[in-house]
């Protein structure tokens, strides 16, 4: 059977006591109508608050929208699991909680680089698949891997909600569109073992 989720306390320890049957939520309490936009201008925010809106800010829809977080910045950094609990009106603690109590999220970056592609239906359609093999032939690292040497992890996402622009990726926090597998390569020119050409 999976445990349920933690409710963490003030210091952001996770327990197991009081455990609520998804996020602990309540579905009663008032949705707000806004989102609180972050002043950083970085263009995921924006994409993370309409997945939010499709949520309704719904403080059930907590794990979905940490899991859409960490899609769009490849992990949960403090200042990432504030702002969903400032939108979602839940308690710092109680984000950080969840965020700590699932293996699948992860607080740390792991390689000094990220590389998210999305393999939505949009992205896939226009060539996710190429761009995901473009950059295990080039880095041979593969979805959710980081290089022997740190420099790249690549992660996949379900949709970064810019199916508009397909195929998307998020290149070190940069949402980029349109990409060619060369468009992604020149990007990560320099970061992996063996460089794009495979002459590094
Ligand atoms: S399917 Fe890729 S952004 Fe939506």
């Amino acid at each position: 059977m999976t445990p349920s989720p933690p409710v963490a306390s003030q210091s952001g320890a996770a327990t197991k006591a009081g455990a609520a049957s998804k996020t602990g939520a309540s579905k009663a309490g008032a949705a707000p109508t806004a989102a609180a936009s972050h002043p950083s201008g970085d263009k995921r925010f924006k994409l993370l608050e309409v997945a939010m809106k499709r949520h309704q800010f719904r403080q059930d829809a907590l794990i979905e929208v940490l899991h859409t977080a960490q899609e769009l910045f490849g992990y949960l950094e403090p200042d990432l699991l504030y702002f969903i609990g400032r939108n979602l009106k839940l308690p710092p603690s109680r984000v950080y909680g969840v965020a700590t109590f699932y293996q699948f999220f992860t607080l740390k970056p792991k390689g000094r680089h990220t590389c998210v592609v999305c393999t939505g239906t949009a992205c896939y359609v226009k060539g996710a698949d190429a761009l995901l093999a473009a950059v295990r032939d080039a880095a041979h690292v593969g979805p959710g891997e980081t290089t022997e040497d740190g420099e790249l992890s690549l992660v996949t996402a379900r949709c970064l909600g810019a199916c508009g622009i397909a195929p998307a990726v998020v290149v070190d926090g940069a949402v980029l569109g349109h990409q060619t597998p060369e468009d992604l390569l020149r990007q990560m020119e320099g970061w992996a073992p063996r460089g794009p050409s495979g002459t590094a």
